[in-house]
């Protein structure tokens, strides 16, 4: 069974009506109950169909649209009225509240704006009995402090694993945008790319983010890098803070893989995530880049605090330098240790299968389980037997029924 929040929608213009389901029937756990074009009809129209969430657009005609406010929320006050508008005159905005509204939404309607008018009207309604606390997302970053280091097998494996769980919902963004390979690791071919998403920018909604990102059949979906290499950028950091913040709404875990430079682009991820896995190997120039990333974090602001240094390939060879000088030499202690397993890890690679599939009981994909458990700030403890949930913001609103 779905939880879904049940809305209905009124507006006489058939437009911007048009604009609003086209957003709205986007999102996953939205279900649009009514539709309606005329204020007088949809007292009626709610108290028929009970949606959890009218929402109201006045722009048409604003004082009918007060009125009808007052009614629903007088008529039905366990439905949430939202209302949406051009108008920026604090009378009307404060009419509309003193009317009931539960917010005061901008026309041309956002889609994050929505959703957090959701979060917001969620927390003050609190959790309806036997629900449990709706999991906030956590974004993982992987940074390089080398080429070949391993933070695509890492980000790439970790999703994998993450995605195990049926209680989570996990997708990895390539941002290694001109060379990125997670693609070949989870041997998809994309239709579409970060890039199709980065272009759609102004117009994202959640059906046009959704067909952008490709299933693993582990679980795990991923944004790619694009296909062709382009001189200019495909996405600023604004643009991707924006595409963050829409995947948060939808996945309980993202892993974005960096490239090994450091742009606005990569601190953008960094800043948006809630741990920095710093990946290297235990030799001298992984190392000294380790300590000149760390100096570098240190004067940015909101990334130092985040990181946690991985060493990846314990044992590769005799000459490494041992964990014990690393971690003099780096002045941190050593958050994770991966060891090396070439076969396996090239097995992985060349099959395109993820090392719970290719080497379940190895000593690596073991590490790397342990790994995602040790980082997972609010891991699920939903039984495995159980049908695949989404992470649902809606959940509060849930009627229990099934669409
Ligand atoms: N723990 C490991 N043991 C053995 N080989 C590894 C391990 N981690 C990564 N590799 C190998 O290192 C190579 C580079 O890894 P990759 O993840 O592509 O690095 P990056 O994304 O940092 O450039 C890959 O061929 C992979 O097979
Ligand atoms: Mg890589």
């Amino acid at each position: 069974m779905k939880s879904v929040c049940r809305l209905a929608i009124v507006d006489p213009n058939d437009t911007s009506r048009a604009s609003l389901k086209h957003l709205l029937l986007g999102i996953d756990m939205v279900w649009l109950e009514a539709e309606c074009s005329r204020y007088e009809f949809f007292t009626d129209v709610v108290m028929q169909t009970q949606p959890d969430i009218a929402l109201v657009a006045m722009d048409a005609d604003p004082a009918q649209g007060l009125a009808i406010v007052a009614r629903v929320t007088q008529e039905m006050p366990t439905c949430s009225v939202l209302v949406v508008s051009s108008s920026t005159e604090g009378s009307v905005i404060l009419q509309a509240m003193r009317n009931g509204a539960k917010e005061f939404l901008n026309y041309p309607l956002r889609l994050e704006d929505f959703l957090a008018a959701l979060h917001r009207i969620q927390q003050i309604h609190g959790l309806r009995e036997g629900e449990t606390e709706v999991r906030s997302s956590q974004i993982y970053t992987i940074a390089g402090a080398a080429g070949g280091v391993g933070c695509t097998s890492l980000a790439v494996n970790l999703a994998c694993v993450l995605a195990q769980n049926p209680a989570n919902s996990v997708a990895v963004i390539d941002l290694d945008l001109s060379l990125g390979d997670a693609d070949v690791w989870l041997d998809i071919i994309p239709d579409y790319t970060i890039q199709d998403v980065a272009e759609n920018i102004t117009r994202l909604d959640y059906a046009l983010l959704k067909r952008s990102l490709t299933k693993h059949e582990c679980g795990a979906f991923l944004l790619p890098r694009p296909i062709h290499l382009e001189e200019a950028t495909p996405i600023n950091p604004e643009e991707l803070r924006r595409v963050i913040t829409l995947l948060k709404a939808t996945f309980t875990h993202l892993i974005i893989d960096l490239s090994k430079c450091i742009s606005p682009l990569e601190l953008a991820a960094m800043r948006a995530s809630d741990t920095v896995l710093l990946v290297a190997q235990l030799d001298l120039p992984g190392l000294r880049n380790v300590v000149r990333l760390l100096q570098f974090f240190d004067r940015q602001e909101g990334i130092s605090e985040k990181i946690k240094v991985v060493v990846n390939r314990l044992g590769l060879e005799e000459t490494q330098i041992s964990l014990t000088k690393a971690v003099e030499t780096i002045g941190r202690e050593i958050f994770w240790q991966i060891p090396n397993e070439y076969a396996a890890m090239v097995e992985s690679r060349n099959n395109g299968v993820p090392l719970i599939t290719q080497a379940p009981k190895s000593k690596l994909t073991k590490s790397i389980q342990q790994l995602a458990l040790s980082i997972d700030k609010n891991p699920a403890t939903e039984n495995q037997d159980e049908p695949k949930k989404s992470k649902s913001l809606f959940r509060f609103l849930s009627s229990g029924s099934s669409k």
